[in-house]
């Protein structure tokens, strides 16, 4: 009876979202869950299939795919889970829905910094987040994060809720170089230094700095590069801005991931570890990086011109999984100086 469910399930999920294709359980197709859409991603799992004869099936959602996982519970046909942000990531570890991935190729390519000690999961790509300033009034070509709670840019910085999962990973990372005092010191400077209320997303930091609303703001690397080449509507926001990559001065670029988990209950392991193990490899981290204007895990693969042409990026060595000790940490803080407010 559980059987006929769990196959009944997987195959409404894949008629519903991937058409045609059927996402029986034990099959051994891989079945990946995503929040990218299957239109960009499907290209990538095209080629794994080329290269093995293992078909993939996706399923996309824009949101809810841990809740999902979870209460598809032992029936899920999830495989492989593609999730970003180290707050996506650990929260799909804290939900269970995970298990370990053991595989040396992984740990031979994949620096520890992107990991889980405990191989739960596995960055794949990276994303800095990093500074939007205005072309024609920010003379500037570098900044450190510190540098944000300067007063010479007060009513000058535009940015999203600090409470946004990419903003709490940005200040657990300042949390994990100067503690929390310094921390909250920074912020309440950051504060001061708004523009405007944090509102909008990444986009509209740009939107408001093309507008004359603000000088500099806080988002990740890839919105600039997929408004320049994809999105002809906000293409002005980009040529109106430009992008520096800002350190820390004890350290580098902070970087997010997008990172691939492998299912709890992963009806078909055995390919899903190929698949993962593909995922590394050196053309899937060139298209992968490529597709979603990321920086690839694997070192000397290229990156995407438009990101190549941000300069250099010198990514911060503290792990992820340290940053993630402070997240609470920093979301507290962000209510302390009502940040938000
Ligand atoms: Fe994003």
């Amino acid at each position: 009876m559980k059987t006929v469910r769990a196959l009944a399930r997987g195959a409404v999920v894949a008629s519903a979202i991937v058409g045609a294709g059927s996402a029986f359980a034990q099959s051994g197709d891989v079945n990946v869950y995503t929040y990218r859409e299957s239109k960009l991603i499907q290209p990538l799992f095209d080629a794994f299939s080329r290269d093995t004869g293992i078909k993939v099936n996706v399923i996309s959602a824009s949101s809810g795919l841990e809740q999902r996982i979870k209460a598809e519970g032992a029936n899920s046909p999830a495989d492989v889970l593609l999730t970003v942000d180290i707050g996506r990531i650990e929260d799909a570890v804290r939900a269970g829905i995970t298990q370990p991935i053991k595989s040396d190729v992984l740990d031979k390519i994949v620096a520890p910094q992107y990991r889980d000690p405990e191989g739960h999961w596995y960055g794949i790509s990276m994303r800095a987040r990093v500074v939007y300033a205005s072309k024609d009034r920010v003379k500037e070509t570098a900044l450190n994060y510190e540098d944000l709670s300067d007063p010479k840019w007060k009513g000058k910085i535009c940015i999203r809720s600090g409470q946004y999962i990419y903003n709490n990973a940005l200040f657990a990372a300042f949390i994990a170089h100067h503690g929390e005092a310094k921390t909250e010191e920074w912020l309440s400077g950051l504060k001061a230094n708004l523009a405007q209320k944090p509102s909008g997303g990444d986009r509209e930091v740009a939107r408001d700095i093309a507008a004359g609303k603000c000088d500099i703001g806080v988002a990740n690397t890839y919105y600039w590069a997929l408004m320049l080449n994809k999105e002809p509507d906000r293409k002005a926001w980009a040529q109106a801005t430009k992008v520096i990559l800002p350190s820390f001065q004890n350290g580098g670029t902070h970087v997010n991931l997008s990172a691939v988990v492998l299912a709890r209950y992963a009806p078909n392991k055995a390919n899903a570890m190929k698949l993962v193990e593909w995922l590394v490899g050196e053309e899937a981290q060139h298209t992968y990086a490529d597709l979603n204007y990321e920086y690839p895990v694997r070192p000397g693969v290229a990156v995407n011109s438009t990101i190549a042409g941000y300069g250099k990026l010198n990514a911060d060595t503290i792990p992820l999984s340290k940053i993630a000790d402070h997240k609470k940490a920093a979301a507290n803080l962000v209510d302390k100086v009502g940040f938000d407010n």
